[in-house]
């Protein structure tokens, strides 16, 4: 069966090179046909099996599949169908079955996926007509779209490719974005993205007398993104609401704004190849492994530099002022602010952003006795 190539994007190249040395040569002559879409297999990023992401800033890899739902309120994806399956539609006949049912895919349709090198991956989705989730250092696992890299059979009934990286950003609640002081009509229609600044501009029809268009891009500070928007109407206020997101406006001029987000999640996508940290006795090593795999690399740094969340270096045994109280930072505090992470609140950090996380005693214990080496 021919592999179901995705659907380039002009200047984005697609390479499987397990694909091409296992299929016939008529499929590696379909498959070049996909690539001399491209401008020329040099020109543009590659998207390979290895799991590294192969745009950059400059030149951003772009292209539509099916995307992985990393758990996103019903709210976000209110337009889609809810995933469930649907009656098997007949060409013949032109009429919709009754007792044949075709599974919905599992995944997120329609939506294009952009990655800009390890500072910045998001989905931005044709149907919501907004940025969905934003994630760093990494992209896509394509194994469950193109197959093993060896063999390329593919996992039946899952052509959803993996999230891989840190996902920093979901969207949450109804879409963000108000023109002068209303919601976005319902019926919002996709028209197309282009590419005349480095990074795409998603274009839509909101309602009869305007056009949106949506650019996102990385912020300055790791884990964000900067989403800004142009209104054709350039008399328009536009003004932005999300609920649960820490957001600032940088820019609100008459008919366009331009906000950065900060992040609202933290998970550690590992693609197919899952990473399982096994534990029996508490040790450092693990949880240096552990901070890498649940994310905490997100907001903290081992290096003494400022990020969301304070740093790692030199936390342990440093003291810590809330108010009038002074606490030592002593395994016991460390183990508390993993455990519950707003039973104290860190002056000059924002409040609430550091999600709770299911971990074990010796996770935690590890967690400790790592932050403990951060000298
Ligand atoms: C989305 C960002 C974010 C992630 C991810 C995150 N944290 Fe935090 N963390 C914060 C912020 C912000 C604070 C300070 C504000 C507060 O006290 O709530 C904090 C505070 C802490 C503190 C107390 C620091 C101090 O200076 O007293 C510890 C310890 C900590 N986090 C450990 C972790 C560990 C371990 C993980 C991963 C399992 C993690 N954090 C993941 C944002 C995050």
């Amino acid at each position: 069966m021919a592999p179901r190539f995705l659907i380039p994007d002009r200047d984005c190249t697609l390479y499987a090179p397990g694909l091409y040395r296992v299929q016939s040569r008529i499929l590696a002559g379909l498959f070049l046909a996909a690539i001399s879409f491209s401008q020329g297999a040099d020109s543009g990023p590659l998207l390979t099996f290895d799991n590294s992401p192969m745009g950059t800033e400059e030149k951003p890899l772009v292209f539509r599949s099916y995307f992985p739902n990393p758990d996103l309120e019903p709210e976000v994806l209110k337009r889609h169908g809810q995933g469930n399956p649907t009656p098997r539609y007949s060409a013949k006949t032109g009429l919709l079955s009754d007792e044949r049912m075709d599974q919905a895919i599992p995944g997120i349709p329609a939506a294009i996926g952009v990655n800009a090198g390890k500072t910045l991956s998001y989905v931005w989705d044709t149907t919501e007509c907004r940025l969905l989730y934003a994630w760093v250092n990494g992209f896509l696992d394509m194994e469950a779209y193109w197959g093993e890299p060896t063999r390329g059979s593919r996992k039946s009934n899952d052509y959803v490719p993996r999230l891989y990286g840190q996902l920093f950003y979901k969207a949450t609640g109804a879409n963000p974005l108000r023109v002068n002081g209303e919601n976005l009509p319902e019926d919002l229609k996709y028209l197309y993205h282009s590419r005349k600044s480095t990074h795409p501009e998603f274009t839509y029809q909101a309602g009869a007398d305007r056009t949106i268009s949506t650019m996102v891009t990385p912020g300055e500070s790791a884990q964000t993104a900067i989403v800004s928007f142009r209104s054709s109407n350039a008399a328009d206020k536009l003004s932005y609401e999300a609920p649960n997101t820490a957001f600032e406006i940088l820019e609100n001029n008459s008919g366009s704004l331009k906000v950065l987000l900060r992040p609202n999640a933290a998970e550690t996508f590992t693609g197919f190849k899952k990473q399982e940290v096994k534990i029996t006795e508490a040790n450092a090593k693990a949880g240096e492994k552990l901070y890498q795999m649940f994310g905490c690399a997100a907001c903290h740094t081992t290096d003494g530099s400022r990020n969301h969340g304070p740093t790692f270096q030199g936390l342990s045994g440093s003291v810590r002022k809330f108010g009038d109280d002074e606490i030592t930072a002593d395994s016991d505090y460390l183990r508390e602010s993993i455990r519950e992470p707003n039973a104290k609140h860190v002056p000059e950090y924002p409040v609430g952003m550091m999600p709770a996380y299911p971990l074990s005693e010796v996770q935690i214990d590890s967690l400790v006795l790592y932050i403990q080496t951060l000298k």
